[in-house]
Order: structure tokens, then C-alpha cells, then sequence
């Protein structure tokens, strides 16, 4: 079958979402042997990318039928060693991409990308970059092999499952929630030169998704009394994040489980029914639809800190109990894969995931020899991931 029997176009909401959600649901990403996770748009595919400041989705279709579906979109980031303007780059995030089982190796994932590519161009982007799991060979090759992207980043995804139990917060820690000018002062002055640090941050902070920023101290320190010239002065130790319900927009489902995963779930179950003295944490039920909260902007500042940005994780742990949405099953963020704040992040190694790869691909020829750099030179510790693209 050759390449000119499809077409590619622009997703179109109401007669195209029954299908896309149709393919998504066919659509097992990552290798077969493994877990997998469904999205769960609920009725709305675009969701994920609606609240970036530009974005597409484009569709393949075949006599009629939906076989391929992309999403993009664009934004300004800190771009270390990109030239022009201080550091800042336009990039292109790649996302969502799917190709219907039957209909695959047929060049039709390779066509969307490119369609994608050329949306970029035409918006001046300069780098296009996409993550996907390492162990997907299918995408890494697709990207990597024939589409000229490089391997870049190899940020850590940690997940905490929400216990029924709450954590205790030591009474010797305050937890107080910043103005969202705070928090984007804040973050321009700690984070701004932080690698892909979005130069929209406040959009992200009012988005009503954004739940709020929180900052820890330790009492006896004050936060933010002004000193002479005029700036806050900050505690010796302090810890920030932000929350972003992501939840509210899609849930996520397992699709398949090994057989180790059903031995563990069952196995976790009889000791907590047979030793109910040890309080272990529930294990939720991932095989009906669950929602997450997803922490951005961890920063911690100070030799204390550490303990600071655990309390806050906790904290938000608790949050999301009384926050009495049954959906919530999961605490989630993702940080530089060599990001001292990772030590601090309470996380369940089985759920998470130690290496999630980034791949890059510049699309202006004067932008080839910063990629060289970034991705020859040992990557930066720490990595902003925005909500927006999780
Ligand atoms: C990854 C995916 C989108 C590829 O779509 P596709 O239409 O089959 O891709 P193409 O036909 O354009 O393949 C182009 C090249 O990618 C590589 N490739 C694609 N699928 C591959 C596979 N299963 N194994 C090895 N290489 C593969 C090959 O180099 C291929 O060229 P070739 O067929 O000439 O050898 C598709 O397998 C899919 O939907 N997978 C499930 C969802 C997913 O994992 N998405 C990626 C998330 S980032």
C-alpha cells in the first residue's frame, strides 16, 4: 500500500473525536510484554494539549476511517547555549502519536511527524522534541533512526499511590500557599534559567487546573518580611512545588499486567488482611479508570531543604485525601534525571519509572550546532517539566 492512499488533516472535534478515542483505546503504547496505560480523554482528545499556548492535532485518514492520530505544541523555554535571545528557544512538543495496529509500518507515523515538522516551521520553531518510554523501540527508532532526532534527557518519573492514611506533617514546619505572583516571581528568580523552564509560567499558574504553590519553612523563620532594598528576605531553608489536577482533564487505566504485578497485588492484599498492625498503604485499584495530581516546580534552596520539600510532598499527599476526589489515585512528577530533589520525592519504585527518554531534533540549520552542544555536553541537573505536556 503506498503512501498517497491516506490523507492527513486537521483533527475536526465533533465528527472526529469517536474515532480518535476509539483508536486510542486500540492503541497499546510501549512494548507488548510490559504494562501498558490507556488514556482516557472522556470524550474531549485534544484535552491534553488545550491548555498550551499553541497547539494541533492532525489525523490520517484512510477511505473514511481514522487510522493515525499527533498531537503538537508550541511555546518559549530556556534553551542553554541557544544564541539568539538570551537563552530563550520556540519549541515544538510531539505527543499522542498513534497508528492503528493493523494499519502500521506502512509509513504513516513517519508522514504525521513530518506533517507536525512542517507546522513547526511555518511558526518559527527551533527545536522539535518528544518523550517516550526507552524500551519502545518502535517510536525510538522511528524518531531516532529515520527521522534524525537525537537522544537528549533521561528525566525520572515518580509516582506515590494515595494511601487511606494521612502522613504527619512535624509540627516545626510551616506550609503556607503563595499569590500567584509570588509564586511567578519566585520562580523566574529561581527557576527561569532552569532547562526548558517555560517563559509562560504565569499562564500555568492561572490555569484553573493549577491548584496552587505551596512553600515550607521552618517555624521560627519568617517568609517574605521585606529587607532594605526592598525584596523579600527568604528563610535560610525553604522548599516551593506547585500542583496541577491533572485528573480533571484525563484518566488513565491499566491495560495489561504480568503475571509478577497480579502475584504482588494479591500478595500485598493477604498480608495487610492477615497483619492489619502493619497499616500498609492501599494499594489502588490501577485497572479502573484513575486521575492524578502532577507536582511541578519542586525547588529547594537551603542545606535544610530536603526535609522541607518531603513535608511538601506529604502535605499535597494529604491534600489529595481530603480533597474527597475518589478518582485521585496517584501522586506524580517528573524531574532531571540526576536532580538532587529526586532524593527527597516520596515514590514507590514499582510504579515509577527511572528513565523516561527525551529525544530533540533541531529545525533551523543555524540551530544544529547548539544541539550538538546540548546533547554532546553532560546534561544540566535540574529540568523543568510543564504540567501542560504530561
Ligand atoms: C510507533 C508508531 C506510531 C509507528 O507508526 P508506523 O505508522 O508503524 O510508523 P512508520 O510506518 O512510519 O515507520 C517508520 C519507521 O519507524 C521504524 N519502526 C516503526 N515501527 C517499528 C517497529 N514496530 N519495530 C521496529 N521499527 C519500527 C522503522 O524504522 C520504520 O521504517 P520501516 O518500516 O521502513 O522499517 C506505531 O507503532 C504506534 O502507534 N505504536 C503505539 C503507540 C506508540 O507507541 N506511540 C509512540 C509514543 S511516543
Amino acid at each position: 500500500m503506498g503512501l498517497e492512499e491516506f490523507i492527513i488533516r486537521t483533527y475536526e472535534g465533533i465528527s472526529d473525536r469517536a474515532q480518535v478515542e476509539d483508536l486510542e483505546r486500540r492503541c497499546e503504547v510501549g512494548p507488548a510484554e510490559s504494562l501498558f496505560l490507556f488514556t482516557d480523554t472522556m470524550g474531549d482528545p485534544i484535552c491534553r494539549i488545550r491548555n498550551s499556548p499553541m497547539y494541533k492535532m492532525l489525523v490520517a485518514e484512510l477511505d473514511n476511517e481514522l487510522v493515525g492520530v499527533i498531537q503538537g505544541s508550541i511555546k518559549v523555554v530556556t534553551v542553554h547555549r541557544h544564541p539568539p535571545n538570551e537563552g530563550l528557544a520556540k519549541v515544538g512538543y510531539i505527543l499522542g502519536l498513534r497508528v492503528a495496529p493493523c494499519h502500521r509500518r506502512k509509513g504513516i507515523g513517519s508522514s504525521l511527524v513530518r506533517r507536525l515538522e512542517e507546522w513547526f516551521i511555518a511558526n518559527d520553531v527551533d527545536y522539535a522534541y518528544m518523550a517516550t518510554e526507552k524500551e519502545n523501540h518502535a517510536s525510538v527508532k522511528l524518531f531516532v533512526n529515520q527521522l534524525g532526532y537525537v537522544k537528549f534527557r533521561t528525566p525520572a518519573i515518580l509516582v506515590n499511590p494515595v494511601s487511606d492514611h494521612s502522613f504527619r506533617i512535624s509540627p516545626n514546619i510551616q506550609i503556607s500557599r503563595l499569590k500567584i505572583e509570588e509564586a511567578e516571581s519566585l520562580y523566574r528568580k529561581y527557576m527561569g534559567t532552569t532547562e526548558f523552564f517555560p517563559n509562560d509560567i504565569d499562564n500555568i499558574l492561572r490555569n484553573k487546573l493549577s491548584l496552587g504553590t505551596w512553600v515550607a519553612y521552618y517555624k521560627g523563620d519568617s517568609w517574605g518580611d521585606f529587607g532594605s532594598n526592598n525584596e523579600r528576605v527568604l528563610p535560610t531553608s525553604w522548599a516551593m512545588l506547585s500542583v496541577w489536577n491533572s485528573g480533571e482533564i484525563f484518566k488513565l487505566r491499566l491495560g495489561k499486567a504480568p503475571l509478577s504485578c497480579f502475584i504482588f497485588t494479591k500478595s500485598w492484599a493477604l498480608i495487610d488482611k492477615i497483619f492489619p498492625c502493619f497499616k500498609l498503604p492501599t494499594l489502588p485499584d490501577f485497572f479502573n479508570p484513575f486521575g492524578f495530581y502532577f507536582m511541578y516546580g519542586l525547588h529547594q534552596e537551603g542545606p535544610l531543604s530536603g526535609k522541607l520539600l518531603r513535608c511538601l510532598c506529604q502535605f499535597v499527599h494529604n491534600s489529595a485525601i481530603k480533597s474527597k476526589d475518589e478518582y485521585c489515585k496517584v501522586i506524580v512528577t517528573e524531574v532531571g534525571g540526576s536532580d538532587t530533589v529526586r532524593l527527597h520525592i516520596p515514590h514507590w519504585k514499582l510504579l515509577s519509572c527511572p528513565e523516561d527518554l527525551w529525544c530533540i531534533k533541531a529545525l533551523k540549520t543555524e540551530g544544529t550546532n547548539s544541539l550538538h552542544e546540548l546533547t554532546n555536553n553532560p546534561p544540566t541537573k535540574t529540568l523543568f517539566v510543564d504540567p501542560r505536556e504530561v
